[in-house]
């Protein structure tokens, strides 16, 4: 093919494998093809700082330089065939990851790595908006550095300079494709968020659409696709809905497509033959293809009786060598541009002046937040309560009364690999800084009841414990979604895909993964994502095994000193718990018949973190074999 030769002038001919050097090889599986069209997309989203790729998975192990050397052979393939590609990313490449959350100030590297891709659209997500520090880098450096590609439709920024509010990036964007000069209006969009720091302001997507601006822009002529990016989930979105509706109402036959994200799932949606959105998973597990085949361009306006619908195709890229040498007709020594292989550089010495490969211990088995149910052997949370919590409150002078002690599974973010326990590692388990607090002498009673009560296996459902406290003084800003763990997300046609409300029977499966079949040589070995979406599902380029995920407990608790004897039980304990659950403690306790208010609780363990406890815990009790 004549794309392969000029891929080919491209390419470095060295032989080391990109990617970061500690990472896994990518191992071989059946893979479906690229569905290549006229109009090509490739999309990032949630990426939350994992440029270096996951170097302890080898099925995600290629780096934010392989991305870019895998772009740079989609873009000659483009030149070669005469089609279009375009890159976009949907917002949160901040927070989450060792590489930008231990350096000073955070995202101190990053930022410089992520900018060498060249991207067409880009977004904001709500995690750049948490602090005021990270915004005003977005609009100082990020905005500025990726030039035209940055779009804030509806969020402002105060400028530090004299305090007023302006956009954050231009509102919209309208651009000719390289090759077809397909004319694209593009819009970037985050969903109706409020826990924005005060330097920034989110208006509701719903009410900016009736804003002049966007009226005006949407009236355009001479626009072949609409482009909706944002940090919206493609499902279940009155914020997609409200744009897409809002286009429909001026033009009812253009199409659209739509690029989302924030719900770290891979899903892709139909709204209507001219419409469908794609959504590409979290963490750089996934790059997201798309492409559309059929759109009139510029100067070669089909007449409205003779348009045909565009074809869409969509397809999940495993974010490994694997896939990227297939996916570009490239190989080990073909692969790696120059620029590609820069951008690996820079993140391994970024990851080196940050020693993330440092080691506190070896873990000798492989510990899962949701892969294995609760309680197991191979449960993060078992060992979090069974081992880690006991040792930490028992040795120590913290409680010389019996404790309990309670802690959300929510504060575990990932799962815990056989070998060495890093830096990086302490970082994408638990990100949080929060330590734990202490209530003394609670009549046992009350306290014992608290686990099952922020479990849901109380007397009383935590929706009516809510509403029980609701019109109590500073109770009101407690929600459940700050108290459940986060599954991981699998998208599925019809079926919600986050579970907002998980039941608690540690047995219980998640009903979206096949049960357990024979395990029979011609299926597939690679464990991984098995998406049913729109399209149905066939969209994963690799064929993978599926994996199945437990629902587990919001909360796990372990009972420390207790007298063995079976029949005493001790008349008051300590309450110890993680600072994070403090509020739902205390509303519990409220509501189990003892009032205690914030000022009765006190710091415990010093103010120590829970990353501190497991790093501790890991050092003392997980020796590496030399
Ligand atoms: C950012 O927020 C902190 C407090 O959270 C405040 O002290 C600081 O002045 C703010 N900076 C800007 C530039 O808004
Ligand atoms: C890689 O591809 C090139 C061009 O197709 C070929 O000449 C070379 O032998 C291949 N190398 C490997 C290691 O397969
Ligand atoms: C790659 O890095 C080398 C050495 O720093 C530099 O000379 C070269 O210009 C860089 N190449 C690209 C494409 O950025
Ligand atoms: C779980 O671990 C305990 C203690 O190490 C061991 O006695 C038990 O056999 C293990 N159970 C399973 C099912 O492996
Ligand atoms: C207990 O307290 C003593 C004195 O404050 C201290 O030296 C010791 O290290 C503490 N032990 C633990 C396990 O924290």
């Amino acid at each position: 093919m004549l794309w392969d030769r000029i891929v080919l002038l491209l390419a470095f001919t060295h032989l080391a494998a990109s990617k970061q050097p500690s990472a896994p090889s990518s191992v071989e599986a059946p893979l479906r093809e690229l569905p290549w069209g006229k109009l090509n997309f490739l999309h990032t989203t949630d990426t939350h700082g994992w440029h270096a790729g996951h170097l302890r998975e080898p099925q995600y192990s290629a780096d934010w330089g392989d991305y870019i050397s895998f772009a740079q052979h989609l873009h000659a393939r483009a030149d070669a065939d005469g089609s279009d590609l375009l890159l976009i990313d949907t917002g949160d490449r901040v927070e989450g990851n060792g590489l930008y959350d231990t350096s000073k100030p955070p995202g101190k590297y990053t930022f410089d790595i992520v900018k060498q891709q060249k991207f067409d659209v880009v977004t904001v997500g709500n995690h750049e908006l948490y602090i005021n520090t990270t915004s005003l880098r977005e609009y100082d450096d990020v905005v500025p550095g990726l030039q035209d590609a940055y779009i804030a439709s509806n969020v402002d920024v105060r400028n530090p300079k004299d305090g007023k509010l302006v956009p954050l990036a231009k509102r919209f964007r309208k651009f000719k494709t390289k090759n077809q000069g397909i004319r694209v209006l593009a819009f970037g969009f985050l969903f109706d968020f409020s826990g924005n720091a005060d330097n920034t302001f989110v208006q509701r997507v719903e009410d900016t659409v009736k804003e002049a601006w966007f009226q005006d822009a949407i009236r355009e002529m001479g626009v072949d696709l609409f482009l909706v990016a944002g940090h919206v989930p493609v499902r279940n979105t009155q914020e997609f809905d409200a744009v897409y509706k809002a286009i429909r109402d001026v033009k009812w036959d253009t199409p659209i497509v739509f690029f989302g994200g924030h719900t770290h799932i891979r899903d892709y949606r139909r709204w209507e033959d001219s419409a469908y959105g794609i959504e590409s998973g979290r963490y750089m597990e996934t790059i997201g293809f798309l492409s559309i085949s059929g759109l009139s361009s510029s100067g070669k306006d089909v007449a409205v009786s003779t348009r045909k619908n565009p074809t869409y195709k969509r397809m999940y890229i495993d974010n490994n060598l694997y896939s990227l040498h297939h996916h570009s007709a490239t190989n080990k020594s073909t692969f790696d541009t120059e620029l590609g292989r820069n951008v690996s550089k820079q993140i391994k010495d970024a990851r080196s002046e940050l020693k993330l490969d440092q080691t506190f211990g070896c873990a000798p088995h492989d510990l899962w937040l949701n892969r294995a149910p609760y309680p197991s052997n191979d449960s993060l949370l078992t060992w979090l309560a069974d081992e880690v919590l006991p040792d930490t409150f028992g040795d120590s002078n913290s409680s010389s009364n019996p404790a309990i002690v309670i802690t959300n599974s929510g504060a575990l973010r990932f799962d815990i690999f056989r070998g060495p326990f890093t830096t990086d590692a302490t970082y994408l388990l638990c990100p949080f800084k929060s330590g734990f607090r202490k209530l003394q002498n609670v009549p046992y009673g009350a306290a014992s009841k608290v686990l099952k009560t922020l479990n849901n296996e109380g007397p009383i459902p935590l929706k009516d414990l809510l509403s029980f406290v609701s019109d109590q003084p500073g109770c009101g800003k407690h929600r459940i979604d700050d108290l459940v763990p986060h599954l991981p997300q699998v998208a599925q046609s019809g079926v919600p895909t986050t579970q907002t409300f998980p039941s608690v029977k540690s047995d219980e499966q998640i009903p979206f993964l096949n049960a357990n079949k024979d395990k029979d040589k011609d299926e597939p070995q690679v464990p991984g994502y098995t998406t049913r979406d729109d399209a149905g599902d066939g969209g994963d380029d690799t064929i993978h095994q599926p994996i199945k995920f437990y629902a587990v407990p919001n909360c796990v608790g372990s009972e420390i000193g207790f007298s063995s004897s079976a029949d005493s039980t001790p008349e008051s304990v300590d309450l110890i718990y993680n600072e994070f659950v403090q509020g739902w403690v205390l509303l519990a306790l409220q509501y189990l018949g003892v009032s205690y208010g914030v000022e009765n609780t006190r710091s415990a363990l010093e103010g120590k973190s829970m990353t501190d406890v497991i790093k501790d815990w890991v050092g003392e009790n997980w020796q590496c074999e030399e």
